[in-house]
């Protein structure tokens, strides 16, 4: 049976208020699952132990399972790094899974392919789940590449489709070529690996995705800020059949 994963990614959003508020919302949800379904939020990293102790009270007549995740991880370990947070951190606040390479911080703060790579695999090391995120088959294939060479496995990695043009801008792109790159990316990283496709994803577009047989589920910005759309859109998930 497929299982289908949402990410909320918060990105740089949210009030201590607004994010009691989400998950008082998220807990009205009455929901019977019919194939597996996992959510992962991903708030600001300031209020990760917030978020860790509303998901641990999310009391939900259903069987979806609610992840704790991260935005980002520091490239270093331990030490002089004023202002970095790493990946053992993140495990003691009880994270699972973190997002990396996300193309904002690739634009936006210079992130380079090494640097996302060595992110993975501090993250494996400490037997954490990680989210790649790629707008171009390229960028798989130099995050394979640049990968230290006794890094664990790829077991625990995801990859996030996100082509720039429809990251926040209300423009998805079609199933069929999230499709055609999810068969890509398995070619390079290998079959296993899950792939969500990410970029204006909503409660009216998130069905198309996931019924694709290659696209794992989604990575979702802005509709995931709103606890109704997003209630909206975990509704939708949990009430397909069986999608394997
Ligand atoms: P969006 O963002 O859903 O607002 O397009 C997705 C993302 O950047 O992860």
């Amino acid at each position: 049976m497929k299982e289908t994963i949402l990410v909320a990614n918060w990105k740089l959003n949210k009030t201590k208020t607004e994010i009691e508020g989400w998950f008082d919302k998220l807990g009205l949800l009455t929901l019977n699952p019919k194939s597996p379904l996992t959510v992962e939020v991903c708030p600001p990293l300031p209020y990760l132990e917030l978020a860790s102790l509303l998901i641990g009270r999310l009391h939900l007549s259903t069987h979806v399972k609610f992840l704790l995740g991260a935005q980002n991880v520091s490239q270093f370990d331990k030490g002089e790094y004023t202002g970095e947070v790493s990946a053992w951190q993140l495990k003691d606040l009880g994270v699972k899974t973190v997002i990396i390479g996300h193309s904002e911080r690739r634009r936006f703060l210079n992130e380079t392919d090494k640097e996302i790579a060595q992110k993975a695999a501090n993250l494996w090391n400490q037997g954490l789940e990680t989210i790649l995120c790629v707008s171009q088959i390229e960028q798989v294939v130099s995050f394979k590449n640049l990968l230290p060479k006794d890094h664990p496995s790829t077991s625990r990695l995801l990859v996030a489709f996100e082509p720039i043009f429809a990251i926040g801008s209300g423009q998805a792109d079609t199933p069929k070529d999230a499709q055609k790159m999810a068969l890509e990316i398995k070619k390079v990283l290998g079959e296993n690996i899950k792939v969500l496709y990410g970029g204006s994803v909503n409660s009216q577009n998130v069905v198309d995705f996931v019924s694709q047989p290659n696209i794992s589920g989604c990575l979702i910005g802005t509709a995931s800020l709103k606890a109704t759309e997003f209630s909206k859109i975990i509704k939708r998930m949990a009430l397909l059949p069986n999608l394997s």
